[in-house]
């Protein structure tokens, strides 16, 4: 803790004023608000979450203050915290991201949820990550399913390039292949392939957000009212699957029912929709 000047302002009450500051400018779920809220603190401060958690009345240095002030006006001016940053979570763990990749989104976490409940920790899976970006997804699930082989993939290569230093990071001896969907992709037989692909339509009023402009457009924009790489995925996916293979995406609140006849029109079977904590439809699952 700090040994400079300290001021009258304890960590709680530094937490609630970052969280109005950013709430106030940005168009963010609460859950959103919160983690940034805390990952500022964490930074600022250099402490632990755990160490948040138990220093609520501790009270903070001038020098510190300043620091978080520095953060959040950054931040307010649109800048993912991401990219001021440099990491961010993913599924527990700190992933390198930078302005090549997405932020990693907390919504992202229900594909992991979903497969790890559907497969058990030993199979030795193979899987492919399509528009991987940071490579969240399958590093996550390579960390998890350790006698699996999985394929990381994307049309950036810059975005490659962050996927394979965060694969060093976690020791991970992964595939990457850049390729515009499947076009590059030499290898058949996955028990999955998963992607969270661009979705969002350049009409959506979500475009308003000062942070997305941050955003490489690649990473978030599709044709077809956001649908145009959904439906580019489903159409080719069946070649590269095992027979009872899944493919599972992510889509936007409002694409559900659209996303659900992509999936019929390509004969994908089983088709499961799942819910956000938001009780939106954001995740549609289908098997060869
Ligand atoms: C929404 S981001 C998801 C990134 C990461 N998987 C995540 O969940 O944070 C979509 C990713 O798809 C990639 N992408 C866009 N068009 C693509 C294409 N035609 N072929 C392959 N990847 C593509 C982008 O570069 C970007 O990394």
């Amino acid at each position: 803790m700090p040994n400079s000047i300290v001021i009258d302002l304890n960590i709680s009450a530094i937490e609630n004023f970052i969280f109005y500051q950013l709430e106030e400018s940005l168009m963010l779920s609460k859950r959103e608000l919160m983690l940034e809220t805390k990952f500022i603190l964490q930074k600022a401060l250099g402490i632990s979450s755990l160490g948040l958690v138990m220093n609520k009345t501790t009270l903070i240095s001038a020098t510190q203050f300043k620091k978080i002030k520095t953060l959040v006006k950054k931040r307010k001016g649109g800048q993912p915290l991401a990219y001021i940053f440099g990491e961010w979570d993913f599924y527990g763990e700190t992933f390198f991201v930078n302005r090549h990749t997405l932020t990693p989104r907390p919504d992202t976490e229900l594909l992991i949820d979903i497969i790890i409940e559907r497969f058990h920790k030993e199979l030795p899976l193979k899987i492919l990550d399509l528009g991987t970006g940071s490579g969240i997804i399958g590093i996550t699930l390579a960390n998890h399913y350790k006698n699996s082989k999985v394929f990381l993939s994307d049309i950036s290569k810059d975005a490659l390039k962050v996927a394979k230093k965060n694969a060093l990071k976690f020791n991970q001896k992964l595939n990457f292949i850049e390729s515009n969907w499947f076009e590059r992709i030499e290898d058949f037989n996955f028990d999955i392939v998963i992607s969270n692909p661009p979705y969002v339509s350049k009409n959506d009023a979500r475009l308003f957000s000062p942070e997305i402009k941050h955003e490489p457009d690649l990473a978030l924009f599709s044709e077809d009212y956001g649908l145009k790489d959904i439906k580019l995925i489903c159409t080719q996916v069946e070649k590269f699957l095992v027979t009872n293979g899944l493919l599972i995406v992510e889509h936007g609140f409002n694409q559900a029912s659209k996303v659900k006849k992509i999936f019929e029109k390509n004969k994908l079977k089983n088709i499961t929709q799942y819910k956000d904590i938001n009780q939106k439809y954001r995740v549609t699952l289908g098997s060869k």
